[in-house]
């Protein structure tokens, strides 16, 4: 019995060997397919973010900060057109990859939301979880732009740029509201509770 079964392992071995070694042998992966792994990447979180910013101006205690994850709505879904855009431009699909990055930077929201809901800290939480979305898009745009360049796409270098000065923009305005209203007014609630 036991001597069959190793029979029969032998033979499955023997055929996966065989199989690999008629398999055509896969092209190399160049920056292009990076590239569109990427673009694939930040299409999931500009639709995560479209999802996840009306609950953050809906959960904001400051007109000026729901204002401005408002305004800043309303260019994400400008920034989706301009991936469709260049999605045209490489004849593929337009397509998300599910990005673990945004997921966990959108749950911290999430859970800050939770926690501090009602707390005077609680715009303080919501602006420090929106400039950690706004960096990590930082970060991917600039990556995109320069590889649109090194690859001659330079309309679809210009496209992610126009985007890449939004996200610069935004950050700089949740940099002044943190320091000009949101966390003072955590700090004096916090001393007038006391
Ligand atoms: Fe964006």
């Amino acid at each position: 019995m036991a001597k069959r079964a190793k029979k029969r392992t032998t033979a499955k071995k023997r055929t996966t060997k065989k199989t690999a070694a008629r398999r055509p042998r896969q092209a190399p992966k160049m920056l292009s397919d990076l590239f569109l792994d990427t673009l694939k990447d930040i299409y999931f979180a500009e639709n995560k973010i479209i999802k996840t910013l009306p609950k953050m101006a809906k959960a904001a205690q400051s007109k000026e900060l729901a204002a401005a994850f408002n305004k800043h709505l309303r260019e994400t879904q400008g920034q989706v057109k301009r991936l469709d855009q260049i999605f045209k431009m490489l004849s593929k699909p337009a397509r998300g990859k599910p990005c673990e990055g945004i997921n966990g930077i959108a749950d911290e929201g999430a859970e800050i939301m939770k926690e501090f809901k009602g707390a005077p800290a609680l715009d303080a939480g919501l602006l420090a979880a929106a400039q950690a979305v706004e960096h990590y898009e930082i970060s991917r745009y600039g990556t995109l732009r320069t590889w649109a360049e090194e690859l001659g796409m330079q309309d679809a270098a210009r496209l992610l740029q126009e985007t890449l000065d939004e996200e610069e923009a935004t950050d700089r305005t949740l940099t002044e509201l943190a320091t000009s209203v949101i966390n003072l007014k955590a700090e004096e609630e916090y001393r007038a509770a006391a």
